[in-house]
């Protein structure tokens, strides 16, 4: 059947089932509610965390038509992939039984692989995803994490997260991919082509949902869940274009900013929620809440007088779904608004018809769709592998001075600082927990940095430092020990975290970590810097005199040994930085950055500048030739550079291409990313690469707020070169 009659059947099936169910039923498949409605108290410690009576209360009373989350014990946490199953199972089971046998639909926060399913293979996080500028990898992470969560039962991921990162105090920067919308376009999109497939009803494919639509990412003071202010043209231009390319590649779901923008909550915003979201964009899936987050409409932002009048306010902004989570109230209130006129019935009838589409998009109506089998799907070799060069190739070599790095493997090391010994710290939050700092949880066959040290040195290897983030390093100890060493691996950075418990006052270092860092340059023995932690700490005073540094971010469960593996050169690094990495707390100047913030007294003088990336190797791009000076309005211009490997080993190259807009009616960025390639290449090797700019590439948001190409000059930038072309209005 092609997609068409597909659609069409699915349609017909809607609109009858539409006209079975009762006001009741329509609402419940509005209301989600988390695990812990359904769960058996913490305290029986049963071996079924699934209550019964409770999940017949859940689905047959209230008709509810999802859940989400995982098991509380006392926090959600990662459960064995045959927990999985049968909780999926049992859920199923009671929806089977109810009148008219609409399955349940369950999501589950898998941001860098399946969290909270145990031992399943955890990528590194979305801003080292960005950092690797391969989008073969980001596709290959989404189908692993596919496949893993189809085996666990599961089948809805509240991932990718397509917010751009460009407040890097905000505690869910690591999150996103980054600053800048081109990037951040092309791995997301690639994530959830490998996730979904052309089709998420597959055995081994499930369905993506975009967050946190739109603005959620720039809160003004760094705070979680704070407002934004966004301009509509601000808006347009750097935070709608990834949701949109997301809606294009197919994802189904989107979920809701839980902060505010322009002092209306997102979950209150028409103008978002359904003016662009569906009118312009033309997104046909549904939309589900944040946490709680219609009740903050009324409990938190004082925008609704009651709680009543905050569901009102969502369902008639477009929101589909509420994630309530814990109690049925969103239903009982929804019912009154229905039944007093306050809410039409048609509003309620196309969110339910959005609902249903995508279960039966997704599959779900088939009772007999088999489970994936767990062998051969789960944690293989191959996607560990997988995971392993997606972390190398996250890994930023941002410093290395009289080529300190690679080490030779009979030196003798010291490796010291908060972040050296814990697994927690390579994985940041969304790990096995929702904190993910449960270091007792983490799976003891993966390597620390310090551990995978120790696996290839054939020198000595002496840790100091303590058990724990918070434990105190003796420094004197430290400094004693680098005495019989050759070289200080110094690993600092940030602990684990996300949403408000990650929030901080200042991108500052702790004292504690300075103190250290201090005592261990002081040494006069060459230090190298390895960074781990969500957001660009600022490090200048340190970067300046150790030999090397290293900013690992978050590279995930094989992230230890990735960063073994370039210490000792057995990977040549090639990673590139997605952020300006900042030089001072409040110099924060993107790359793409207005004329004016780099004129006269002004500079855009980060640490170091977004892209930026070094290697064992040299590379040499050149030759920029574009096949036209002149092109018309309305058409692709295609050109062609070549890249050298001009080194003594192999190493891959990430070649950026520029764009600036000469002269405009609205100020343009000096330059802005429209293209990158990455590939390998030998010694001595050269490859010529091409790149073709479309209209969309050369486009902004113009002074009446609509995306236009203006005629007049550009510059392409690529390297050290650029090359000119002209616009026509022909
Ligand atoms: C987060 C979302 C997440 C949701 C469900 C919220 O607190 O903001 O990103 O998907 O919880 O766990």
């Amino acid at each position: 059947m092609n997609t068409q009659e597909t659609n069409r059947e699915i349609k017909n099936k809607v609109n009858q089932l539409l006209t079975e169910m009762t006001l009741e039923e329509k609402i419940g498949q509005m209301t989600q509610v988390d695990f812990a409605v359904i769960a058996v108290p913490d305290e029986l410690n049963a071996d079924d965390p699934v209550d019964k009576a409770k999940l017949e209360e859940a689905v047959l009373k209230y008709h509810v038509g999802s859940i989400l989350n995982a098991p509380f014990t006392p926090h959600s946490k990662a459960q064995p992939v045959e927990t999985w199953r049968k909780v999926i199972q049992t859920v199923q089971a009671v929806s089977a039984k109810s009148r008219l046998k609409i399955p349940l639909i369950y999501g589950i926060d898998a941001i860098h692989g399946a969290t909270y399913t145990q031992n399943s293979v955890l990528f590194p996080q979305a801003i080292n995803m960005a950092a690797t500028f391969n989008p073969e990898l980001s596709f290959r992470e989404g189908e692993i994490t596919a496949r893993e969560l189809r085996a666990s039962g599961l089948q809805w991921n509240f991932s990718p997260v397509m917010d751009i990162g460009r407040q890097p105090l905000w505690p869910r920067l690591w999150e996103t991919y980054g600053e800048d919308v081109h990037l951040a376009t092309v791995l997301g999109t690639s994530y959830i082509k490998g996730h979904q497939g052309n089709d998420y009803s597959a055995i081994n494919k499930a369905l993506t949902c975009l967050k946190h639509y739109v603005g959620y990412s720039f809160p003004i003071n760094g705070k979680d869940r704070t407002p934004a202010w966004i301009g509509e043209r601000m808006l347009r231009e750097y935070f709608l274009p990834t949701f949109e390319a997301g809606v294009k590649a197919g994802s189904p779901t989107i979920m809701v900013n839980s902060a505010e923008v322009d002092g209306i909550p997102g979950h209150a915003n028409y103008h978002y929620l359904t003016t662009i979201l569906r009118d312009e964009m033309g997104f046909k899936g549904f939309t589900v809440s944040d946490w709680a987050d219609i009740k903050n409409l009324h409990k938190r932002d004082q925008l609704a007088a009651t709680e009543k009048e905050a569901v009102k306010m969502a369902v008639m902004a477009g929101i589909d779904m509420s994630m309530v989570p814990f109690d049925f109230s969103f239903y009982q209130l929804l019912l009154e608004l229905v039944k007093s006129g306050e809410v039409p019935k048609a509003r309620i009838d196309e969110a339910v018809s959005r609902i249903l589409t995508v279960k039966y998009q997704a599959g779900l109506f088939d009772p007999k769709a088999p489970v994936l089998r767990v062998e051969g799907n789960f944690s293989t070799a191959e996607a560990i592998e997988t995971n392993r060069q997606a972390a190398r190739e996250s890994i930023v070599l941002a410093k290395n001075a009289n080529n300190v790095l690679p080490l030779k493997k009979e030196s003798r090391i010291l490796v010291t600082g908060p972040t050296a010994n814990l697994l927690s710290v390579l994985n940041g939050g969304w790990t096995i927990t929702w904190q993910g700092d449960d270091e007792s949880l983490y799976p003891q066959d993966k390597l620390t940095v310090f551990k995978a040290i120790q696996n290839k040195s054939k020198g000595k290897v002496t840790y100091v430092g303590g058990n724990s983030f918070a434990d105190g390093i003796d420094i004197q100890k430290a400094v004693q020990e680098a005495e019989s060493h050759d070289i200080v691996v110094l690993c600092l950075g940030e602990k684990p975290y996300t949403e408000t418990a990650g929030n901080i006052d200042s991108l500052n270092l702790d004292p504690e970590q300075i103190n250290l860092a201090k005592a261990m340059i002081a040494t006069g023995k060459p230090v190298v810097l390895v960074m781990l932690g969500g957001r660009p700490r600022i490090i200048s005073g340190i970067a300046e005199q150790v030999s090397g540094v290293l900013l690992g971010f978050l590279p995930g469960m094989e992230g230890g040994s990735a960063i073994a593996d370039i210490l000792y050169g057995d990977y040549n690094p090639s990673g590139r930085l997605p952020i300006s990495y900042p030089r001072n707390t409040n110099d924060i100047v993107m790359y793409d950055h207005k004329p004016m913030e780099a004129f006269e007294f002004n500079t855009y003088n980060p640490l170091y500048p977004f892209g930026h990336g070094l290697s064992y190797t040299t590379f040499q791009t050149g030759g920029l030739m574009l096949e036209r000076d002149k092109i018309n309005k309305g058409d692709n211009i295609n050109m062609t550079v070549t890249v050298k490997n001009t080194g003594t080993v192999k190493g891959k190259e990430t070649v950026l291409l520029y764009l600036n807009d000469i002269a405009a009616s609205v100020s343009r960025p000096k330059k802005q990313l429209k293209a990158f390639k990455k590939v390998e290449l030998e010694p001595g090797q050269a490859e010529s690469l091409s790149f073709t700019l479309t209209p969309f590439d050369l486009s902004f948001i113009g002074v009446d707020l609509k995306r236009i190409v203006e005629p007049g000059d550009f510059k392409v930038i690529v390297g050290d070169e650029t090359a000119l072309f002209s616009v026509t209005d022909q």
